[in-house]
Parts: C-alpha cells; structure tokens; sequence
C-alpha cells in the first residue's frame, strides 16, 4: 500500500485529492472529470508518438506508456491519470497470443475453442508475467509527483472472456453466447481462471501504486439480467472483495449497457458505478440510494458539437445529477478519437467552473 492510498474518513489534500473524495462521496469544491480512453489517438501529441512506435509496444515500454498516461493531464487537465495499458494483456499473460492490427484494433490468433484450450491457460503471477506494467505505474506515480491520483484498470472476467472465445471484437459475440448456452461448465471455467488472474493483477498495480481502480465491463450489456447475475456478477464481486480485503483503494465499475440492473450493480461492492448516456444520471443516483458514487454520463458523441451545444450537453449531466457529493464526470463510453482537442479542453474548463452544481454539500 502507497502512503498516499486515502481511507474513506481521512483529510485530503484539496489540490489534487478531488477525485478520490468524490469516489468516497466527500464533499469537494468541483465535479471531478476524467475521460475512459483519454490517453490516445484524439492527442496530436499521442499520434505524434504512434507514428514512432505500434501500440503494444508503447504500452510495453514504460517511459513510453508514462508520456502517454500524462498527456491528458497536461493538456487537458483532467483530475485523474488512467493507466495506458490495455485489458487485453491478461490473457497475453496466460498465453494466448496477441496482435494488434492497424485500423482494426486486437486479435487474437487462436481463440478459445474447446475445454482444451481452456486447461492450456497458465496462472498469472503480475510481477514476473507484466513487469512493464508495475514499472510503468511506479514511474508515472513519480512523474505526477502527487498532481492528481492515478487510476489501474484491468478488464471484467466476462469482457475478457468475450474477446478470447470471440477472437477479437465483433457485433454480435455470436460463438462467446453460443458457448454461455451450449456449453455453460465451458465458460464457468474460464471465467474462474480469469477472477482469479485478474484480481492478483489489481492488487499488483495497487501495490506498484495505483491509486484507485476501475473494472472495464465493457460487454457486459450482453447478457440477461439473470445471466448477468449468474456469470458476471460473483466475478467481479470475488476481485472487488479481494481488493478491499488488501488495499485501500477505491473501485469503480463500468458495467457498460447494464443500467436497469443498478441494484444489482450495487451489490458488487463497487464504490462507484459508472453508467453509460442511456440511463439518465439522476435516475442512477436516485436509484443507488446514495449508498455510492455515481460517475458518468455525457454522450462521447456530444464532444463533436460545437463549444455551446456541448456546454448545454455537460450542464444537463451537472445538473442532472443535482447537488451534494458523490459525482464523477466522465463520458459515457471511451472518447472518439478524432474528436477535436479543443472541445475536449473547453468540456474539462466548463465542468471545473461549473461551482453552483459543485457537489460541494
Ligand atoms: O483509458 C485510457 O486512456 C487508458 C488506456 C486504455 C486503452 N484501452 C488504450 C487503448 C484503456 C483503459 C483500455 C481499455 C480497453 N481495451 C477496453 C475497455 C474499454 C472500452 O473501450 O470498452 C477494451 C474493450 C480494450 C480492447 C481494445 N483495445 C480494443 C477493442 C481496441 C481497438 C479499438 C480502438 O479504440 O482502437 C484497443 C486499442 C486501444 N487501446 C487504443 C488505445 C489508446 C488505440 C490504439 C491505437 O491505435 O493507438
């Protein structure tokens, strides 16, 4: 544990602890703001590096994967850093191989397809299989030098799963749902393998400092409530349990397209749910009964209006969620990448500015 890990009832420094009293529901004197997918392509100065280096490659450097961590904070003054790393690189440890193909995004080159392939996946230990991600946390943790928290991620056992069956991302997830119904026990264990893999990873950035850390369910909105419940749900609740049993950290989960299922989401043990722009925030704050924070939701599509409209946009999300704590700006999903910087930097400028629906009380 890092000596700067805030417990839920301490003091903080006002500067730059503003999105870990927010995760907690402590007062504070603006709505924090950060964006998923805010190192990358939408920054001329990350294109500048891309050109340079492909994309595993830079996550698996870390003075590179550093630079590109602290650009958005640089440049658009967001108040937390993400990890640049990516949720794929889990099931790389384990085995599978990855390749990251330009213009299409990651595939892997031989998805899972039998029972086989499945005992074939080796456990996790972080720190021998990921060493570049531990280096890469310690060294952006001294870069930023106490300027704002730095947030560790890793992908739910559910999404992760869907990209190894699948092979890579697609419409329908056609062969991952056909195993969840043809061949449940298939899935069951995978699914058991990767909570465990996943949750020593956490930890593992936690203890290199991360100092809170958000669970990308990004597919999660493909399953049945029930199922939800069933596959996804004792996952994540195993990896949040365990994270809190050893870290004091805050979790955030993004259960993308699950925001009639708040309730169950609550469950989890998450701090903070994430929602996506199709569930109204005030809803979702009405519904988690201010039991946790609640961060979101603005459309990502919203950054390619024009500087008035976006405000408009921004505002009904401020005000939507209404005063008081517990409030984490965010999109709803991962940023464009060819959003214009501007907007992204006039968004972050009116957010902070933005005191009367500050949370503050
Ligand atoms: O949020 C951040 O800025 C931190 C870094 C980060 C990346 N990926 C970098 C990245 C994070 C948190 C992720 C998570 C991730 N990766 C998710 C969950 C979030 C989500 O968007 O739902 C998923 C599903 C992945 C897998 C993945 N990585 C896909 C499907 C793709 C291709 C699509 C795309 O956006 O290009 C990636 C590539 C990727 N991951 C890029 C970045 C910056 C683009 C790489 C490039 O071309 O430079």
């Amino acid at each position: 544990m890092t000596s700067s890990n805030l417990q839920p009832d301490e003091p903080v420094n006002p500067q730059t602890d503003i999105f870990l009293r927010a995760c907690y529901r402590q007062p504070v004197p603006y709505t924090p703001i950060w964006m998923m997918r805010q190192a990358g392509r939408y920054l001329p100065e990350y294109r500048a590096l891309r050109s340079q280096y492909d994309f595993l490659t830079m996550l698996r450097t870390p003075e590179l994967a550093t630079e590109v961590t602290i650009q958005p904070v640089d440049i658009v003054g967001v108040d937390a850093a993400i990890l640049f790393c990516d949720i794929l690189v889990i099931p790389e440890a384990m085995g599978m191989e990855l390749r990251f193909i330009e213009k299409q995004g990651p595939v892997f080159t031989d998805p899972l397809r039998s029972e086989h392939d499945i005992d074939q996946l080796k456990p996790v230990a972080p720190q021998e299989d990921l060493p570049y991600v531990m280096e890469a946390i310690r060294q952006i943790r001294a870069q930023l030098a106490g300027r704002v928290p730095l947030i560790g991620f890793a992908g739910s056992p559910w999404t992760l799963a869907a990209y190894m069956i699948e092979g890579q991302g697609s419409s329908h997830f056609r062969t991952l749902r056909r195993m969840l119904y043809a061949e449940p026990a298939l899935l069951e264990k995978l699914l058991d393998k990767l909570t465990i893999a996943i949750a020593k990873f956490l930890q593992a950035q936690v203890e290199a400092g991360a100092q809170a850390i958000q669970i990308f369910d990004s597919w999660g909105g493909l399953l049945t409530r029930e199922a939800y419940q069933y596959y996804s749900l004792p996952t994540i609740q195993r990896i949040i349990a365990r994270l809190h049993r050893t870290a004091n950290v805050p979790v955030i989960l993004f259960s993308r397209g699950r925001g009639a299922d708040l309730d169950l989401q609550m469950d989890s043990g998450a701090d903070v749910l994430s929602v996506d722009w199709t569930i109204p925030i005030g809803k979702a704050r009405q519904q988690v009964k201010e039991q946790v924070a609640i961060q979101g939701n603005l459309d990502p599509a919203a950054l390619y209006a024009p500087p008035e409209i976006l405000q408009e946009e921004a505002k009904s999300v401020l005000s939507g969620y209404g005063d008081g704590p517990g409030h984490i700006f965010n999109l709803g999903h991962g940023i464009f990448p060819d959003v214009p910087v501007e907007h992204v930097q006039a968004l972050v400028e009116y957010v902070h500015n933005d005191r009367k629906n500050s949370h503050a009380n």
